[in-house]
């Protein structure tokens, strides 16, 4: 019983499914990442934790690597019912749920300590209802993806005058946009399916992701520098259509719940046992990986003080901002 993290859970689950018998499912689940990446890590450890406390009745089916569509697509099927779940950055969601941008502000999370204290605090409770009532989606599980950094064809990067001349592709969020703005370039917003194609082609020359997702889509193959800029703490929710959800059963919602914590504790434990590995694998075929010259501390200030108060409001108020600086430790800030 590996993914089942309370007895008391799994026995309440098991008496409810005496007393109510559930059909068997298979849960459709996009994934917009390859295999070996931390989402897939993710959705196996929903799959299993699920066969598990369903006693092999429930499974899931997981589409790896956009075979479903874009990231933003998937929001749109899972909220209309045609979708059962999908796997994605935070970021793809932000467009249809703008409270959940107080994830992919820059430099607010500091650590994987900071993003599951949040995610599973009071604050991630709240922004999982908010996503219900704002794009018909729940999320059931995190994944914690590790620190967003550059990489280009071109050139090193090592401060923000570097940046100049290179055409980055971002996903298509405001926040993101506004942070290379805030940086003196003009990004190139591009879903996240066509972006291998983009950087192969050199329509772009650099994007940003974890070093985890940068291994699993294999961007060394098209791209040659690494700039550890580390400007967003990537989290990629699992969702359910809350149609789907709704459809369920009392018992089969709570196994997809506690399915999903499970799933949660995998991808926290994938980040921790495999991001030193997987740099060294980027290493070896062929990145240059460097940090910024002063510590990040030039594109720290300049994001910080261009992008946080122009999206106070979209987040809930500069209350909601501070609720989360002080939830993990930081300092509040004043209007
Ligand atoms: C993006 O850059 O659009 C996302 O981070 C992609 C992903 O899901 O890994």
């Amino acid at each position: 019983m590996k993914f089942i993290k309370s007895l008391s859970t799994a026995a309440a689950i098991a008496a409810l499914m005496v007393a109510a018998p559930a059909s068997a499912k298979n849960f459709k689940i996009a994934v917009g990442d390859s295999g070996g990446s931390s989402q897939e890590a993710t959705g196996i450890g929903f799959v299993n934790a699920l066969e598990e406390l369903s006693g092999g009745k429930h499974t899931g089916t997981l589409f790896l690597n956009g075979q479903l569509g874009s990231e933003q697509d998937t929001v749109n099927d899972a909220a209309i019912g045609t979708l059962d779940m999908s796997l994605l950055a935070i970021n793809n969601i932000t467009p249809f749920s703008p409270s959940v941008g107080v994830f992919t502000l820059p430099y607010v999370i500091l650590s994987l300590e900071d993003a599951e204290t949040l995610t599973n605090g009071p604050i991630g409770q709240e922004l999982t209802e908010n996503t219900i009532n704002d794009a018909g989606v729940r999320i059931v599980a995190w994944t914690y993806t590790g620190f967003r950094v550059l990489t280009n064809s071109k050139k090193p990067v090592k401060s923000v005058a570097d940046l100049k001349g290179l055409v980055i592709r971002v996903p298509k969020n405001e926040i993101m946009i506004d942070t290379y703005k805030a940086w003196g370039i003009s990004p190139t917003p591009m879903a996240w399916s066509e972006t291998f194609a983009g950087l192969q082609t050199k329509v772009v020359d650099g994007q940003d992701n974890p070093y985890t997702t940068i291994n699993a889509m294999k961007f060394y193959e098209v791209q040659k520098y690494v700039t550890n800029i580390r400007y967003i703490f990537s989290i990629e929710p699992l969702i359910i259509s809350e149609q789907v959800f709704q459809e369920l059963s009392a018992e089969d919602q709570a196994i997809v719940l506690e399915a999903g914590k499970a799933a949660t504790a995998a991808s926290a434990t994938f980040l921790r046992e495999k991001e030193a590995e997987i740099k060294q694998i980027l290493l070896e075929n062929g990145m240059e990986i460097s940090d910024p010259e002063n510590n990040e501390e030039e594109f720290i200030t300049l994001a910080t003080e261009a992008v946080w108060p122009k999206f106070y409001d979209s987040i809930g108020g500069i209350e909601k901002m501070n609720a989360v600086l002080t939830a993990i430790g930081r300092d509040p800030v004043s209007e």
